[in-house]
């Protein structure tokens, strides 16, 4: 994402925090299918051992806020400095900082869980694999990756958003597109839902890095999957 795109979705988002503090956490609360997917999620990163989780691009962090009640241990990060402040307000328990997904303010391979919801919406499709890459980068071995965003292939423009007159560029992904970005980054796609949104429709996609992809790489280990799958074979 180019320094001029990132911040021109910042002055959005600086714009707009209040208005949409107002409007969208609401309309979360009525959302049962995405609540169910992240309640998926949370359910997925405690089995594997309850990591940290990061909600990337968190808004007023009313889903960090329902990451949290599901037991996760979340921090909101956000490209919008005022979006981060109507997040601190609403919820002054939890943390929230100010980062771009394009160059995340995290070390490598800490976090058992990323969400992305509804924050790759201004991200240009050339950018895309940075952020993958980011995703990857700071995800531990095993954790899992939550992701939402509108379906298509486009660019969609519009001069008003939340009640202000502000520019507003949001792109639409193919979730083949979106996978196969996973899949070349080293995650392993685990589902995929598409709903039928008002104006598009809506995807969700949780991924994985593979839990054995770290001993490879440090210790050159390779475990024999011909011998594994030999055991298989000759169990009665
Ligand atoms: C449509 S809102 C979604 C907010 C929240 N996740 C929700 O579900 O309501 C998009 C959010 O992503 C943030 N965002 C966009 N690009 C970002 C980036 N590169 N890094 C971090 N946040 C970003 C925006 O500032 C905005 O708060």
């Amino acid at each position: 994402m180019t320094d001029h795109h990132l911040d021109t979705v910042r002055v959005l988002y600086d714009t707009v925090a209040e208005s949409y503090h107002a409007l969208v956490p609401p309309r979360f609360a009525e959302d049962a299918v995405g609540r169910g997917m992240l309640g998926a999620f949370a359910d997925l990163v405690r089995a594997d051992g309850g990591g940290p989780v990061a909600d990337l691009g968190c808004g007023p962090g009313h889903v960090t806020d329902h990451l949290a009640a599901l037991g996760l241990s979340v921090t909101g990060i956000d490209l919008s400095p005022a979006m981060v402040a109507v997040a601190r307000r609403a919820h002054p328990a939890l943390r929230f900082e100010v980062g771009s997904m394009t160059d995340l303010p995290l070390p490598d391979a800490r976090l058992g869980g990323i969400v992305a919801w509804w924050s790759i919406v201004h991200t240009p499709p050339q950018v895309l694999p940075t952020v993958v890459a980011e995703f990857h980068r700071t995800l531990a071995p095993g954790g899992h990756l939550l992701l939402g965003f509108h379906v298509g292939d486009e660019l969609v423009r519009r001069d008003h958003a939340y009640g202000h007159p502000v520019t507003v560029e949001s792109y639409r992904h193919p979730p083949e597109r979106v996978t196969g970005l996973l899949e070349q980054a080293g995650f392993t796609v685990t589902a995929r839902l598409v709903t039928e949104g008002t104006s598009c429709q809506q995807a969700c996609l949780l991924a994985r890095r593979p839990p054995s992809e770290r001993p490879i790489m440090e210790f050159g280990y390779q475990p024999n999957l011909d011998n594994s799958r030999e055991s298989c074979a000759t169990t009665p």
